[in-house]
């Protein structure tokens, strides 16, 4: 028989509410979960009260203000502060984007933060990517050319660079594919949004030789075509980037070559 409980340790519960900062009119709660591997207990809801008036405009801002000043035990990832590196992606009032992104503002109520949704958690905000790195690598995200090296760059005319535009600016956040039920429902064998982007700007760069071998890697019920345009990748995407109509645009390379 099915059984249709979560697995152990898997609920959440309520967990320690942090003191409110005195002498502030300017309060925001935050609601962060936490999740130690180390301990058996489950994962758990921390509440944080952060005086906005001592706090950098930015969602990231309050995370390492909190780190820094309440409690050093939260963990997450960030490097540039900048929306460039796409490593403190997470789920920010019920959206997947970037926190350094993300102004605190925006958020009329408390602010709730949970990691990346459908990705196994290493602790608290921190996602296990390890699938999603190696689904990338398996796009060969890189030039490949029989001709031989130049003595400098690999020239391109304008209007081919053009066509790179909207793709070659993903960071790899993750934030399009953990949106994606298709890629929840099968996260092994479609590839998802994320992967398929950057496939299609070495698809269509002029410089690349490979691009049968590319097509052919992809023409697969699942790496290319579990995609069912539900269209949350390009909905959530922090970069303003469009996975979906890059997925369209290599379905349609698949019907043309066969034309
Ligand atoms: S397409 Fe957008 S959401 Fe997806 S990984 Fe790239 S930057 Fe992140
Ligand atoms: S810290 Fe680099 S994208 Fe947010």
């Amino acid at each position: 028989m099915v059984e249709l409980t979560l697995p152990k340790n898997s609920r959440l519960t309520s967990g320690k509410t942090w003191p409110k900062p005195e002498g502030s009119n300017n309060i925001k709660r935050f609601k962060i979960y936490r999740f130690d591997p180390d301990q058996s207990s489950n994962p758990r809801i921390d509440s944080y009260y952060i005086d906005l008036d001592s706090c950098g405009p930015m969602v990231l801002d309050a995370l390492i203000k909190i780190k820094n000043e309440i409690d050093p035990t939260l963990t997450f990832r960030r490097s540039c502060r900048e929306g460039i590196c796409g490593s403190c992606s997470m789920n920010i009032d019920g959206t997947n984007t970037l926190a350094c992104l993300s102004g605190i503002a925006d958020i009329k109520k408390e602010v709730n933060i949970y990691p990346l949704p459908h990705l196994p958690v290493i602790k608290d905000l921190i996602p296990d990517l390890t699938n999603f790195y190696e689904q990338h690598a398996s796009i060969m995200p890189w030039l490949e050319s029989k001709n031989s090296r130049p003595k400098k760059e690999w020239r391109q005319s304008i209007d081919d660079r053009k066509k790179l535009d909207g793709l070659y600016e993903c960071v790899m956040c993750a934030s399009c594919s953990t949106s994606c039920p298709s890629y929840w429902w099968n996260d092994k064998k479609y590839l998802g949004p994320a992967a398929l982007l950057n496939a299609y700007r070495w698809i269509i760069d002029s410089r690349d030789q490979a691009t049968d071998e590319r097509l052919d890697e992809l023409e697969d019920p699942f790496k290319l075509y579990r995609c069912h345009t539900i269209m949350n990748c390009t909905k959530t995407c922090p970069k303003g980037l469009n996975p979906a109509k890059a997925i369209a645009e290599i379905k349609k390379l698949m019907v043309e070559r066969k034309l």
